[in-house]
């Protein structure tokens, strides 16, 4: 079985998206791709969703098809496809990497434009990104769960 990891980028489509539209796909995912061994992570910043799938190919593949379609959001597209050895987010199932006052700073290291904009961004720099922000919260759940 050939595992491989899919990063995409999408745009919120704000007439079919809830407050807590992120946390709501995010809790129904965790579910879901766990099921079908798949592991990741989805990020968003208030207008843009960016999300790592890895699994099997046919798994990864089958669940782009479904979200791809999903009418919660707009221009989703391929960013990066990869055969993996190894998973960059083997222990979730899928988290949702939170947004906070110093991810702006983060994403800026990153970012040729402005303001963040992950279509501006090379596959690489957005698998990177991605690892960051999740080091980051496993950082802040360690720092949590110690005190
Ligand atoms: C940004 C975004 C990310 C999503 N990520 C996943 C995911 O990782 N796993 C999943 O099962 N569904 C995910 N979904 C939801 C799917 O699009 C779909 O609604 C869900 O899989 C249920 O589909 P079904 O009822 O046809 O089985 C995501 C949706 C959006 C908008």
């Amino acid at each position: 079985m050939y595992l491989v990891q899919l990063i995409y980028a999408s745009r919120i489509d704000r007439e079919n998206f809830p407050d807590n539209g992120a946390r709501m796909i995010q809790e129904a995912s965790a579910k879901n791709n766990r099921d079908l061994d798949i592991t990741g992570v989805l990020f968003c910043d208030g207008t843009h969703f960016l999300q790592a799938i890895e699994g099997s190919r046919s798994n990864v593949s089958k669940l782009y098809n479904k979200i791809a379609t999903d009418p919660r959001h707009l221009d989703v597209t391929i960013l990066r496809m990869a055969d993996v050895a190894v998973r960059d987010f083997a222990h979730w199932s899928m988290e949702l990497l939170s947004y906070k006052a110093d991810t702006v700073n983060t994403l800026k290291r990153f970012s040729i434009s402005k303001d963040f904009d992950p279509f501006l961004l090379s596959a690489d720099s957005l698998r990177e990104v991605l690892i960051y922000l999740a080091e980051q919260q496993e950082v802040g759940l360690n720092q949590k769960k110690a005190s």
